[in-house]
């Protein structure tokens, strides 16, 4: 494995991912961790991340130092470059220019790092600080332009830094620079495969788990999805998921969930309709942050009632309650220079988890990347239409009805967004976008129909693309897409007489409307 210090750097988890992609396993360890545990984990090789930080600013984040004594090969990426020049001797400077955007890589030298790679090579920059001196048994093997000093190595030590980003895309050599580290240098072997994943997981699983029973709270999303088929797949009828319709479900998705788990994989799936009761809690209720608590607070209720009326009159308890918890939502951080950024984003889970249910936590995607997860999903035989689905929220239409939620407007929005979804997957858009979906607006307006006026309802129809929903911009869709979109919504959809495209990003507007 290959083990990736954070320094901060808001590419860290895409260094993993690329490792990944090499089908090595790469783990991300906050920039401090100690030399002894690192060591521990024996991995092949160790790479610095970049940071925003300046070696010699205050609160900087360091490496333990011993971490250059452990023979274990070192790439460090930008700040971490830098750093390695200025624990081993060298010297950084602050530079005049920051050098930021594309740029041209000479090698000079003939190194294993650039093993069947051009001599020129196009690159990303993003510095403001540089090396201008090397550590002892350092050297330059190439150059940029501003920089005498863009890759180094120390070959004895097998230590090598790089001042550009090879992990994102506008390097676009840079996969293959990351691929000769981990083979070339580190001697790694492709033996990080979703296939094997899928075994070990469902070894582990096993162990951990025992006789005992487990009890997932399955929403359909990607990641409780492809976390029922696994455990499905480890432990069978030992494993019980509870589908809760909340009445604020798009058209079809129950019966989607009943039909995949139920019918085709056999899962032993608790259906529990309990629309009627959260309708009734939202009666009226038009605050957004009111309606997310609602609906949080009576799924935690709904979920403890069903796995009480499951256990009724059985011996075996549900020691276990399984969750789709990915990796990123794992990682290890620290703030750095103030940088919030930096931190661990509070994630929210299929509803919440119940919080005075005592159970222990089974959660075998924990290592995982989504792209990973997805690729679990589609091996374990779950539909295109489960793994490559768009991210929807917990609460469900609930925050994409402004307003009051009442039946009749749950049915034009969920007629309006089958439209949306249905077009988008005819013009191919559907799985090219971040998320595609309609919100019903609290506005009536004017318009005719045949002769007669009529004063209805406006949809808005929200498109976008991002990488991880932290940021996003609308999507530049072809006009002919839009046009049937609105034109089908508003002749088929009753009580819709106008139809808005959100040409929002991300901040300052966000994704969902409330
Ligand atoms: P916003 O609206 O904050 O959404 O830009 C960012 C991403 O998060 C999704 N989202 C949620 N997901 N529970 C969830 O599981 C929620 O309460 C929730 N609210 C927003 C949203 O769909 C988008 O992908």
């Amino acid at each position: 494995r290959i083990v990736i210090l954070d320094f901060g750097s808001q590419y860290t988890q895409v260094i993993a991912r690329r490792i990944r992609e090499c089908q090595v396993f790469s783990q991300i360890l906050p920039h401090n961790a100690p030399a002894k545990k690192i060591a521990a984990l024996k991995p092949q090789g160790i790479i610095f991340s970049g940071g925003p930080a300046s070696v010699y600013g205050k609160g900087a984040p360091h490496p333990d130092k011993a971490i250059f004594e452990l023979g274990i090969p070192i790439l460090g990426i930008c700040y971490g470059v830098q750093l390695m020049a200025h624990h081993l001797g060298g010297k950084v400077e602050h530079s005049t220019h920051r050098e930021y955007g594309p740029g041209m890589l000479h090698l000079t030298t003939k190194s294993p790092l650039f093993h069947n790679l051009p001599e020129v090579l196009d690159i990303w920059n993003s510095h403001g600080d540089k090396i201008t001196k090397l550590p002892k048994g350092f050297r330059a093997i190439g150059k940029t332009d501003n920089s005498p000093y863009a890759v180094v190595e120390q070959p004895k030590k097998r230590f090598y830094g790089l001042q550009f980003h090879p992990e994102v895309v506008h390097t676009p050599r840079g996969k293959d620079i990351l691929a000769n580290f981990v083979y070339q240098i580190c001697g790694c072997k492709m033996d990080w495969t979703m296939g094997s994943f899928i075994d070990q997981t469902c070894e582990e699983v096993r162990q951990q788990v025992g006789d005992d029973h487990v009890i997932l709270g399955l929403s359909g999303g990607v990641d409780s999805s492809v976390a029922a088929a696994l455990l499905h797949k480890a432990i069978g009828d030992q494993l019980t998921c509870v589908f809760v319709n909340n009445g604020l479900l798009r058209s079809n998705e129950a019966e989607t969930v009943q039909r995949v788990f139920g019918d085709n994989f056999h899962v032993k799936l608790k259906y529990v309709d309990a629309s009627t009761r959260f309708l009734k809690k939202l009666k009226g209720v038009t605050d957004p942050e009111r309606k997310r608590k609602i609906i949080g607070n009576e799924f935690v209720r709904v979920f403890e009632d069903a796995t009480k009326q499951l256990t009724r009159g059985k011996k075996s308890k549900f020691k276990f309650l399984a969750q789709g918890t990915l990796y990123p939502d794992v990682i290890e951080s620290v703030a750095i220079g103030g940088n919030p950024a930096s931190l661990i984003k509070s994630h929210h889970n299929v509803g919440g988890l119940p919080k005075n249910m005592k159970f222990k936590l089974v959660e075998p995607l924990r290592q995982l990347f989504k792209d990973e997860v997805r690729e679990v999903g589609a091996q374990l035989g779950l539909p295109k239409e489960i793994v490559q689905r768009q991210p929807f929220p917990g609460p469900g239409l609930a925050v994409r009805i402004l307003g009051e939620i009442t039946k009749e407007r749950l049915r034009i929005l969920r007629e309006a967004d089958a439209i949306v979804v249905a077009e988008m997957k005819a013009s191919d858009w559907y799985y090219r976008v971040w998320q595609s979906f309609a919100a019903l607006l609290p506005v009536r307006s004017v318009g005719v129909m045949g002769d007669e006026r009529t004063y209805a309802q406006t949809i808005a129809v929200r498109i976008v693309e991002s990488q991880d929903g932290m940021t996003a911009d609308w999507v530049r869709l072809p006009y002919d897409v839009l046009a049937k979109i609105s034109s089908r919504i508003i002749n088929e959809v009753k009580g819709v007489n106008r139809v808005c495209y959100d040409i929002s990003s991300k901040p300052p507007a966000t994704i969902e409307w409330e």
